[in-house]
């Protein structure tokens, strides 16, 4: 264990409020604030002088995938140098993803996923992917939430022939889900339409990156938010959809919101800052390093974005951290279809989010935590754990410099990539230092993450939206006629 940790001076900010605090950090958790922050103090505290800063919690990237295998290749950063870079990012919980293979057994996948991540530095949970289905998935989904702590399923309706539920898995999943207590969430794309597109675009002769986003357009996403939604309304079980990219997603959703259903949306800091034309870039490797799904946005998407995380129609901000080289994009230079999905963005997501988000106005403080850890804390139940400033909560915090500046780069970066899809922006508000389980792990560029010091972090089932859903059911229940 550290030696205690005052942090002295900064202002405090949480979900709902601002203000100039103490807070005192023994033992991982926070122990006291204010006054009694001080005096309570054991020998030995180290002090923190948090003067002209701001104290957030700790970011959670609700999406990455450290170490994943994936379209014949495995990414850069495993559990390790992917949660130190979330760490020099101020990002001090990740919930990441176990994908079983077609007919691989849920708990055999889980058990894989969770041997990977024992040398996580920072803490970390998983979504784990319902990619097939039969008895054995559903017995092991309820193995995963009543024993192991797992509370969110995630269902990919794109990658066909790969990982690609049909509506068939969907609908056993989400009801078996409701059952349990756990969120399901989707990643929305209608695979069989990329896979229709893709051969068409091909047929044209466009084989380079720019073909990725014609395979991927927005209705394709649009369609698949559409009908997880209306799945998720049958069924009357709250939905999750992961990295809404565009217009057509994000008004699937408020929609869905203003009909009264509890929709929840997920938004990627690189669709919120970067647009489509980087597919044209003559550069090969430049072009397939920035392909991902769903793809890079026209700019007029971006602020359609913006607009839903201001106005709380979009809860969540992430990465899907996902990093692949050069050498293993280079894999596709031939076909698009084959570069390996996947971008980077642990490491700059809170940085980004400030200086795009707070600096321009779109966002308060307070509304920059909401967005960056404590909606998903609460979405995925790890609140008050996680997500908030108080007495009892796990000491995991950054130190925020408004007045500090960085310019990125994948020259300086913590991530093992080769590159950075944020490359040249300098950004204005960065942490000066990233406070997990009440140890300094980042000081002003110093990064002391150790591999191992992250722990699994067990979920409990029935979140709140749970009980309202329950609820809901039993006020709405239909009833026979008695003849
Ligand atoms: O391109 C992406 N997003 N790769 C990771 C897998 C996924 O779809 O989230
Ligand atoms: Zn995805
Ligand atoms: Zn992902
Ligand atoms: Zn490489």
């Amino acid at each position: 264990m550290s030696s205690p940790l005052l942090i002295r001076g900064a202002i405090v900010v949480n979900p709902d409020a601002e203000s100039r605090t103490d807070v005192l950090c023994v033992d991982g958790r926070i122990a006291a604030l204010g006054e009694r922050a001080v005096k309570e103090a054991p020998a030995g505290t180290t002090t923190l002088d948090g003067t002209g800063q701001y104290l957030l919690p700790g970011g959670i990237d609700p999406h990455t995938h450290m170490q994943l295998p994936f379209m014949g290749t495995v990414t850069q950063d495993d559990f390790f140098t992917g949660t130190a870079a979330a760490l020099a990012g101020g990002t001090t919980s990740i919930i990441d993803f176990v994908i079983p293979n077609p007919q691989q057994p849920l708990m055999d996948a889980y058990r894989t996923w969770r041997g990977w991540a024992e040398k996580a530095a920072a803490d970390y949970a998983f979504h784990v992917a319902v990619t097939w289905w039969d008895q054995s998935v559903s017995d092991d989904m309820g193995t995963l939430v009543r024993e192991e702590g797992v509370n969110s399923f995630k269902h990919f309706m794109a990658y066909k022939n790969a990982i690609m539920c049909d509506d068939e898995t969907l609908v056993n999943s989400f009801k078996r889900a409701l059952e349990l207590g756990a969120m399901p969430t989707v990643h929305a794309e209608n695979g069989e339409l990329v896979y229709l597109l893709q051969a068409e675009v091909a047929k044209m002769g466009i084989t380079g990156p720019e073909g990725h986003p014609l395979s991927r357009p927005p209705m394709v996403e649009g369609e698949a938010a559409n009908r997880a939604i209306a799945i998720a309304d049958v069924l009357g079980v709250p939905i999750y959809i992961v990295h809404v990219s565009c217009i057509e997603s994000a008004e699937a959703i408020a929609r869905a919101r203003a009909r009264g259903q509890r929709v929840y949306g997920e938004v990627l800091a690189g669709h919120l800052l970067i647009d489509d034309s980087v597919y044209r870039d003559p550069d090969f490797a430049t072009a397939a390093a920035y392909v991902m799904s769903p793809p890079f946005r026209p700019k007029i998407h971006q602020e359609f974005l913006w607009r839903g995380l201001q106005s709380g129609q979009l809860h969540t901000t992430a990465t899907d951290h996902c990093t692949f080289c050069a050498a293993q994009k280079a894999v596709g230079k031939d076909n698009f279809a084959k570069i390996p999905n996947g971008c980077g963005g642990v490491e700059e997501r809170m940085a980004v989010l400030w200086d795009a988000g707070v600096n321009s106005g779109r966002l308060t403080p307070s509304e920059f935590v909401a967005i960056t850890s404590a909606n998903a804390a609460k979405l995925f139940n790890m609140y008050p754990r996680k997500g908030v400033i108080a007495e009892g909560a796990d000491a995991d915090l950054v130190l925020w410099d408004p007045a500090g500046t960085k310019t990125l780069s994948a020259k300086t970066q913590f991530s093992k990539n080769d590159f950075n899809i944020f490359e040249g922006r300098t950004v204005r508000g960065v942490p000066s230092h990233t406070i997990s389980q009440g140890r300094v792990v980042f000081a002003r560029g110093d990064l002391r993450a150790e591999a191992g010091t992250g722990r699994y972090l067990k979920r409990p089932p029935y979140g709140p939206q749970f009980d309202a859903a329950a609820k809901r059911a039993h006020d709405l229940a239909p009833t026979a006629v008695a003849r």
